[in-house]
């Protein structure tokens, strides 16, 4: 545990002071590993993770940007792969009574966080998990197995937003707020959790095109403005799509009902409670809308985003 933000080991601080740092959006720093700005606090578990995670073939990992809806995906996956053990709405169904990032919990965040060792060999399969960790970074034996990856991203803009609102929120008790000038600009330079924001999408894009199989590439904005036909073509791509008499009978809109907006930030468990180590649910609802950057953004931000844009997704295929 050499990476602990207390009282580093000479190990630590060797290894920390080879890798290039810059303020974090969690307080501290965040240091670029192998490319990408991870804060410091994470930083362990990454590699604990990259080091220990052994995948399985019919493992279902979902990767995402940051704040590109993750929370959401996570609960209609959940509900999804489920829908016969746990019919939907049944009382007591796990995602009205706990958090969607318990039942689907991040490698780097909560299973290895802190660089613990960690047996998650016996999760009853096919094991949900999640990661922000980029494509070339992931676990070999995730590039070498059947593992389906279904990846979310995002609109850049709404992404900064969200992540200016949801860092300043847990940092709120610790010390002043972090302006959106300065966030915004350390955004635009490629500095963001999980960062390059346009590196990690444009990975995991190609990725795509070569391995439909292998990996979905989502987009938050397309599953709200057509989410029955995003639903579908996910449980298609996790070979379980849904049957004539379960469209019939309206399972697929009684899973999106249930993972609403609406219906899951107004539960009890994310209005009030949180995980051990004190974040409230809570932070991870906030509005879970389309285009609420235009409510912060100065025209100047505006075109330098846009400028930034177009030049990183040119020919690609992806618009933002
Ligand atoms: P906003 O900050 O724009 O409201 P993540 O889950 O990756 O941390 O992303 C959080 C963002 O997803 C927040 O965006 C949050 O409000 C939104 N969100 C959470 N649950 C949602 C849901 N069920 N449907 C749509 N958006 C949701």
């Amino acid at each position: 545990k050499y990476l602990e933000e207390d009282n580093l080991s000479e190990e630590g601080k060797k290894f920390l002071s080879n890798l290039p740092k810059e303020k974090g959006w969690l307080g501290s720093y965040a240091y670029n590993y192998q490319g990408f700005w991870v804060p410091q606090k994470f930083l362990q578990a990454v590699i604990a993770f990259q080091q220990q995670f052994q995948a399985q073939d019919s493992d279902i990992i979902l990767v995402t940007t940051p704040k590109s809806g993750t929370t959401w995906l996570k609960s209609l996956l959940f509900a999804l792969v489920n829908r016969v053990k746990h019919p939907t709405f049944e009382p007591n169904h796990p995602l009205l009574v706990e958090n969607p990032h318990v039942l689907v919990p991040f490698l780097e965040h909560t299973l290895y966080f802190d660089g613990r060792t960690v047996d998650i060999s016996t999760f009853t399969s096919p094991r949900l998990l999640a990661t922000h960790v980029p494509f070339s970074s992931l676990p070999k034996s995730i590039q070498v197995s059947k593992t389906k990856l279904v990846y979310l991203c995002r609109n850049p803009r709404d992404t900064f937003i969200s992540m200016w609102h949801f860092t300043n929120n847990l940092l709120l008790d610790q010390k002043d707020t972090d302006s959106i000038e300065e966030m915004f600009n350390l955004f635009c330079k490629g500095v963001s959790l999980y960062g390059p924001f346009w590196n990690h999408v444009l990975d995991y894009w190609k990725q795509s095109i070569e391995k439909p199989n292998k990996i979905l590439f989502l987009m938050y904005e397309e599953i709200k403005k057509k989410p029955k036909i995003q639903l579908k073509r996910l449980a298609e791509f996790l070979e379980c799509p849904f049957s004539i008499e379960e469209e019939n009978s309206g399972v697929v809109d009684d899973i999106l009902k249930m993972c609403s907006f609406e219906n899951l930030s107004n539960l009890e468990v994310n209005r009030n409670e949180k995980f051990s180590t004190g974040e409230a649910y809570k932070v991870f609802f906030r509005r879970g809308e389309i285009g609420d950057w235009k409510n912060y953004f100065t025209i100047e931000m505006s075109d330098k985003l846009n400028h930034i844009i177009e030049e990183k997704f040119q020919g690609s295929g992806l618009k933002f």
